[in-house]
């Protein structure tokens, strides 16, 4: 059973699951701030799901590409949409700043337990 580690918390999740879908049934989000509530719902149109992923994940589809190849994404970032990416293997996932998570010239948020509660605006309400 794959591994998902988000910002210091590992989820098991069965092989194959979108990864979207693992990290808000663990009550995670891969959203930033209002981008919870306004977002495509996994359609793989808004952008805003898109995270950092190291480990094992599907291919990424035509839709994906393209949404990722467009504004505030850029082609050249290494990014996925969390809601078409499947886990296939252990993964870590990061979540960098901005509205679609596309500041990578930032740190990616922290782990949960050292988030300032005031502050964090990633774990879901
Ligand atoms: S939720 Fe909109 S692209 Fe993933």
């Amino acid at each position: 059973m794959p591994t998902v580690e988000f910002r210091g918390e590992k989820i098991e999740c069965e092989e194959n699951a979108v990864l979207r879908n693992v990290l808000k049934r663990a009550k995670k989000s891969p959203h930033n701030g209002k981008a919870k509530y306004a977002n495509c719902h996994g359609n793989g149109t808004c952008g805003t799901c898109a995270v950092q992923i190291t480990g094992e994940v599907s291919e990424k589809g035509r839709k994906e590409s393209i949404r990722l190849g467009m504004p505030p994404h850029h082609p050249s970032h290494d990014l996925r949409l969390s809601c078409q990416a499947r886990v296939q293997g252990d993964v870590t996932v990061l979540k960098y700043p901005g509205l679609f998570g596309q500041h990578l010239d930032q740190d990616p948020h922290p782990p949960v337990k050292d988030a300032d509660p005031d502050t964090d605006t990633d774990t879901e309400a």
